[in-house]
């Protein structure tokens, strides 16, 4: 979004990005393929296709799912972060086409209209061995749609962030659905226990991350800021403050991002106005915070995003008094100044 992130280089990574993406799926497909008309050499091409598609959708929805945890646990996962998007879209391009070829091979040569054979020819609900399993992929089809059809920026800004957020939050839903999808499906009718294997080492991976993310972010929440004088709370020491990146706080009902850069600090709210990323996991950048999804950046004295952009978050008063940083739980007015702490080495400069 900004002049500045652009010119870092924003479209070449795109592209390598989406390559590699590309490269990986078509990889994936080709090998499931080959290797299942190898070891089975009596399953038709439809059915390996079809078997590929699915498993490739599922796999790529579990590293879109691990994704977000990985980088509150890691900054080095960030780069995967920056196009999570582009994953979304493609694993529901993934998930339609299983879902289409499925739909045509087991429904499509009857003389009922095949949508309405998925949800009638089998009505065994319940059944846990013959369930029908197909349903739940198809709603989770219908959840995955809604993600990826509203994914693109346009959507975030006519729908405002924190409901397009809220829809995006159904991607638990369809991950739930597709569980059961493949439990009451593929693994009824799977004899062999890799598949079963693979799917719960899957489901364990994706759960413990969360837990486990989770539980250091409410670490951070549960410390309690000092109270001092004039209404500031003491928060940390300068020096716990790595340069050019932020220390993250809870000051009352907010996260604030607390900046040490080029010997001053400056707090802003953490939360990111695209989709609410945390920007006191971001690093100061040409001068501004810049957000480590992607990319919207921030001027630390007033939270305003440099012009042209309009974006604003907001900016909290600072001082720093014997190595410790102050911070008023107060912001100032929208788009106003809150003047930086000097700092000289871990000493507040007085001016
Ligand atoms: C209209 C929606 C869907 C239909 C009709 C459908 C149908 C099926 C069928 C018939 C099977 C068993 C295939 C076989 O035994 O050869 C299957 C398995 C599977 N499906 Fe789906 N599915 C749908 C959506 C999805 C979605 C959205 C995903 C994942 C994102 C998914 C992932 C899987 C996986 C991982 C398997 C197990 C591997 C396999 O045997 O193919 N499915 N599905
Ligand atoms: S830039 Fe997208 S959440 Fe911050």
């Amino acid at each position: 979004m900004s002049v500045q992130y652009e010119a870092v280089g924003w479209n070449r990574q795109k592209q390598i990005y989406d390559s590699v993406l590309a490269g990986s799926s078509l990889a994936y497909l080709g090998t499931f393929v080959g290797l299942g008309a190898w070891l089975f050499p009596d399953a038709t091409v439809e059915t390996l296709l079809i078997r590929g598609l699915g498993t490739a959708a599922l796999l790529l929805l579990h590293v879109i799912l691990c994704i977000g945890p990985a980088c509150r646990l890691d900054g080095r996962f960030l780069p995967l972060l920056y196009n999570r998007r582009h994953l979304g879209v493609t694993m529901f391009l993934l998930a339609l086409a299983h879902g289409a070829f499925a739909i045509v091979q087991f429904h499509g040569f009857g003389d009922t209209n095949p949508l309405v054979s998925l949800f009638t020819t089998n009505t065994r609900f319940n059944s846990v061995a013959d369930f029908p399993f197909q349903p739940l992929g198809f709603f989770a089809l219908l959840i995955l749609f809604l993600m990826a059809a509203t994914s693109h920026d346009f959507w975030l800004k006519n729908l405002s962030a924190p409901v397009w957020k809220r829809l995006h939050m159904g991607v638990y839903l369809a991950y739930a659905l597709l569980i059961a999808h493949v439990a009451l499906g593929a693994l009824q009718s799977e004899t062999s226990p890799i598949l079963a294997a693979v799917f719960g080492a899957g489901m364990v991976i994706v759960v413990t991350l969360h837990l486990v993310a989770s539980r250091r972010e409410q670490r951070a929440d549960d410390r309690k800021p000092k109270p001092v004088s004039d209404g500031f709370v003491e928060v940390c020491d300068v020096d716990s403050i790595p340069e050019q990146r932020a220390v993250v706080v809870n000051i009352g009902e907010a996260r604030v991002a607390v900046f040490r850069y080029d010997g001053k600090i400056s707090a802003i709210s953490n939360v990111c106005r695209h989709q609410g990323g945390p920007l006191g996991e971001g690093r100061v950048l040409d001068g501004c915070v810049t957000c480590p999804w992607h990319g919207y950046q921030y001027l630390p004295e007033t939270g305003s995003s440099p012009p042209p952009f309009k974006e604003q978050v907001s900016a909290f008063r600072t001082r720093v008094v014997d190595g410790k940083v102050q911070v008023h739980p107060c912001p100032v007015h929208s788009g106003t100044r809150a003047e930086p702490s000097r700092i000289d080495g871990n000493r507040e400069v007085h001016q």
